[in-house]
């Protein structure tokens, strides 16, 4: 089919509803998807975060991201606290049934407004570090709502989770058990300990966010969980409180979540025929977000409606680890569009944000919707949207359909939330973005742009 002339696009730019009526018939494939993208988001409201078109303008809540770039300038992180505290809500309102504790993933974002925030709505946190333990407790979060995964944790950091009480280690080697065991000796202390098993199931993931089948670091195997779980009852300054599982993350599917859970009850039904009494089941988070329209991930809800009938009855306290799903339609990066150039085969749109400030694309090929901060009618074109890393995989879009865009346009990386600012690093000696926090009409810098003089501090 021949593509339409262009006044058509802008003819259905301004009428929404003819849009819908005319888009099947006369879009061509490539370009419907894109104008799909970036109309839903206007015209459904999307019913997952408060980013939004008025006017023309594309909004934080009730603050234009126009007015944020020209205040705190570009590349900027912008988050939503109505939608941390949506999601929050959700999980919170999915679980309630049961005793549980929410423990947000902060590996996911670990900014101090953000976690004020989940704090003030009660939450707890999964940690991974000392270093996220330091960020929890200054936040606000406390320690008994702190639970401590990740294969490799020192004996510094033991220490500092075991004076500090968290709730407790999910511990994911016979190794990590004894030095655990050793370190609380030391400290004449005993240590909360929950194994994390393995459940071997491929959560049908991303390779490298899928953690729950044996080729993975993570864990300890579902064949050797007894016998951990007999060694930790017999150590001294053990105290085995719970059991852990986490398989991955973005999941679309809950059969993955269902099989897992299954077998860590068989598990739990073994060990409480021998006697052992756990306190706590933690489920691991997980559930994914809607990077695109066309994705479905399973809400809270639907992950509450799997797991509420399999513990049905269990005296126990459930723990989430959601990470993603609490704030990453929370977010947004907010970048500029500094050059365009075309290399005779590609269109490239040059933006002041690289895959130093957001990562994701590079590194696993994710998919970040794109669209202008400021809506036109103009032409839709096939772009590839780079940053200024040295790197050719330094890139937030390839061969993306984009509205037309000119040199000091602002851009929205949509769904930059979660594992954007974390993973973002100082590479090219690039100063890290700054974070803003909407609150209404209300916003508050949560983290100042860095400067030069921040990128050598520690030097000698
Ligand atoms: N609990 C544990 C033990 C985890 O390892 C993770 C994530 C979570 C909870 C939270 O998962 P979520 O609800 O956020 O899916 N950088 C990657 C994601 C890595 C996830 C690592 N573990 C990305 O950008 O997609």
């Amino acid at each position: 089919m021949l593509a339409p002339p262009i006044w058509i696009y802008n003819f259905v730019a301004s009428t929404i509803d003819c849009q819908r009526a005319l888009k099947k018939a006369f879009i061509p494939e490539p370009e419907k998807d894109s104008f799909d993208r970036a109309f839903s988001y206007m015209v459904k409201k999307s019913s997952m975060h408060y980013f939004s078109y008025k006017h023309g303008e594309l909004y934080a809540e009730g603050i234009p991201l126009a007015e944020l770039a020209a205040k705190f300038g570009t590349p900027l992180y912008v988050y939503s606290a109505k939608t941390l505290r949506r999601h929050f809500t959700a999980y919170e309102k999915a679980f309630g049934a049961v005793p549980h504790i929410i423990c947000f993933a902060m590996k996911a974002n670990s900014n101090s407004g953000v976690l004020s925030a989940l704090a003030h709505e009660g939450s707890g946190a999964d940690i991974v570090s000392g270093g996220e333990l330091f960020r929890a407790l200054k936040a606000g979060i406390p320690a008994g709502k702190i639970v401590y995964a990740g294969v490799g944790k020192t004996e510094d950091e033991i220490k500092l989770a075991l004076k500090n009480r968290i709730l407790m280690f999910n511990v994911e080697s016979a190794d990590e058990l004894e030095e655990i065991d050793r370190v609380a000796g030391l400290m004449r202390v005993k240590a909360p300990v929950a194994l994390r098993v393995n459940p071997d199931v491929d959560p049908r993931t991303h390779p490298y966010i899928s953690t729950g089948m044996k080729k993975y670091k993570f864990g300890i195997p579902l064949k050797e969980a007894l016998p951990a779980y007999e060694a930790a009852a017999r150590m001294k300054n053990i105290n085995v409180v719970g059991i852990q599982k986490h398989i991955g993350s973005q999941l679309t599917e809950l059969e993955p979540f269902k099989d897992s859970l299954n077998r860590l009850l068989a598990l739990l039904d073994l060990l409480e025929g021998r006697g052992m009494k756990l306190k706590y089941l933690d489920i691991g988070g997980g559930l994914g977000i809607r990077y695109t329209e066309d994705e479905n991930p399973p809400a809270p809800a639907e992950l509450a409606k799997v797991v509420l009938p399999l513990i049905k009855g269990r005296d126990v306290t459930l723990i989430v680890e959601p990470g993603r799903s609490i704030v990453g339609n929370a977010g947004v990066l907010v970048t500029k569009c500094l050059y365009r150039k075309s290399s005779g085969v590609k269109d490239f749109v040059i933006v002041d944000a690289g895959m130093n400030d957001l990562v994701r694309p590079s590194l696993y090929g994710a998919h970040h919707d794109i669209l202008p901060v400021r809506k036109a009618k103009r032409p839709l074109e096939k772009v590839d949207v780079v940053g200024p890393v040295c790197e050719s995989g330094d890139f937030l879009a390839r061969d993306r359909q984009l509205p037309a865009t000119a040199r000091g346009e602002l851009l929205a990386v949509m769904s930059a939330g979660a594992y954007g600012f974390t993973m973002g690093s100082n590479y090219n000696s690039r100063p890290r973005p700054a974070e803003v926090l909407v609150d209404g009409d209300e916003c508050r810098l949560v983290r100042k742009r860095e400067t030069y003089r921040d990128l050598t501090r520690g030097e000698m």
